[in-house]
């Protein structure tokens, strides 16, 4: 297995004063595009960029002050494969599937995620460590499989190295 680092940043705060903080900050984002509703996938965004997903009650909060139908901003939502109201874990897993990887053993790294920490793709454990996505591709195909955790891409993994792996996230 090879390391590489990509510079991706992977630590979120929690907490009641962080959640009051967090929901000013988006409250403020709203306030800033006048109401307009052109500016939702702008509102979208920020919002998830502070949060890291899109939580249904500030979907409500966002429809009513943009004035605009809570199905219309799920539309928009699903369209743009970017935007997930999925919570993600502190380090998010990516294990790519693309023909390469899954050629190569892909599948057996999800097979053993899926037994220890017990993740399925989309899922997230219980304590909010890791959450689990598959993507199509994560550039370096020659290395497969290939698998990435927050910053860190790990290349040529073999299923037994991926307990050591995990226990060297906090
Ligand atoms: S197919 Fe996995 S890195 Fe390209």
């Amino acid at each position: 297995m090879e390391r590489i680092e990509t510079g991706v940043p992977a630590r979120r705060e929690t907490g009641a004063g962080y959640a009051g903080r967090i929901f000013k900050e988006i409250q403020g984002v709203i306030d800033d595009t006048g109401g307009q509703a052109g500016a939702v996938i702008r509102v979208l965004q920020q919002t998830q960029g502070l949060i890291g997903y899109l939580p249904g009650t500030v979907l409500m909060t966002i429809s009513r002050d943009l004035k605009m139908p809570l199905s219309e901003i799920y539309g928009i939502i699903s369209f743009y494969h970017f935007f997930t109201m999925v919570p993600k874990g502190r380090h998010v897993i990516q294990v790519c599937m693309g023909t390469c990887c899954y050629v190569k053993g892909g599948q057996r790294l999800l097979d053993i995620l899926k037994k220890e920490p017990g993740l399925e793709p989309g899922g997230i454990t219980p304590d909010s460590k890791f959450s689990l996505e598959t993507v199509r591709c994560l550039g370096c195909c020659g290395l497969s499989p290939v698998m990435a955790i927050g910053d860190q891409v790990y290349r040529r993994v073999k299923p037994s190295e991926i307990k050591d792996i995990l226990s060297s996230y906090e």
